[in-house]
């Protein structure tokens, strides 16, 4: 495997396997790499000739000063996992190499990135945006893989694919989790061994909606009932819990649920924010 630290390198080994006619996948990452970072590789590696792996604590993202220095950065540990994985290039590169001059960038994904997480981290899906879109032009994949975990970022990357027409497949995997259900995060090694414990919850609050959505209660009524779950721990601050189109991530009233219903959860564990969602099942 080999390790690419500047953006010319990049652009010239993905511009010399283009020209050998190799398919490229990309996966990018922020790295401190987990169960559910290695089953994109692995799909990028069973699906591509290549698979380039970027590794970058992307600063324009974060809205808050200390998740992006307490963010766990572990490049060496990252470095081992990502060969076997059958990672062909980690691109690794400087803060300075990805940002040569202030990026002055502005997207805006209209109602996509005005509820959940856009609506409660400004600036956020801007910085994703504009770090994704660098990459893709750097990486020129093929195919670029994605997680169902961050499923807004799915969708807010579908929607920049298709408005900069990237000629790239979008690809999604689902979420990855712990055997007690937490979903896997690199924020979770932040978490102290009794907020750890509690962390399932949210993942318990979830499949609780999702079973009272599926016997046919309202939104509300299933808002107030998880609303109530979560309140019993003290612990747990829940920032929002919502039922949405997964495309469009746009609120579901009433009853009016189907199989493309999503369940999205944010919530602070003492100074560990995490997020999750579930599909809702109907049968
Ligand atoms: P990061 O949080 O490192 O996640 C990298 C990719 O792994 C994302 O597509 C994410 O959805 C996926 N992922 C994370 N946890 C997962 C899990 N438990 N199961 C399945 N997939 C999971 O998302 C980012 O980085 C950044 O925003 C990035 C896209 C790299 C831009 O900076």
């Amino acid at each position: 495997m080999e390790i690419l630290q500047s953006a010319a390198a990049l652009q010239a080994q993905t511009e010399k396997w283009r020209r050998d006619g190799q398919r490229i996948g990309l996966v990018p990452t922020m790295g401190a790499l987990h169960a559910g970072h290695l089953q994109l590789v692995q799909a990028a590696a069973a699906e591509n000739d290549v698979v380039v792996v970027s590794i970058f604590v992307n600063p324009t993202q974060f809205n808050n000063a200390d998740d992006f220095r307490l963010y766990p950065r572990l490049p060496a540990a990252d470095a081992a996992l990502l060969a076997p994985a059958g990672c062909t290039a980690l691109f690794l590169p400087s803060v300075e190499e990805m940002y040569p001059q202030p990026s002055r960038l502005r997207f805006d994904f209209g109602p996509l990135e005005q509820v959940m997480e856009g609506a409660h981290r400004p600036g956020h899906f801007n910085g994703v945006a504009t770090v994704v879109s660098k990459l893709f032009h750097l990486g020129r994949p093929h195919r670029a893989y994605f997680g169902q975990k961050d499923l807004q970022q799915v969708a807010i990357i579908r929607q920049l694919v298709a408005d900069l027409s990237f000629d790239l497949d979008l690809i999604s995997f689902a979420t990855v989790r712990e055997a007690d259900g937490l979903a896997m995060s690199s924020r979770n090694r932040r978490l102290s061994a009794e907020a750890r414990k509690i962390a399932p919850r949210l993942y318990a609050a979830l499949q609780l909606g999702a079973k009272l959505l599926a016997e046919g209660r309202s939104v509300d009524s299933v808002k107030e009932d998880v609303f109530r779950f979560l309140a019993l721990e003290e612990a747990i601050k829940l920032e929002y819990f919502e039922v949405a189109d997964a495309r469009t991530l746009q609120p579901i009233e009433g009853c009016s649920t189907s199989q493309d219903t999503a369940l999205c959860i944010a919530a602070w564990l003492a100074e560990v924010r995490l997020i999750d969602n579930v599909m809702l099942q109907k049968h």
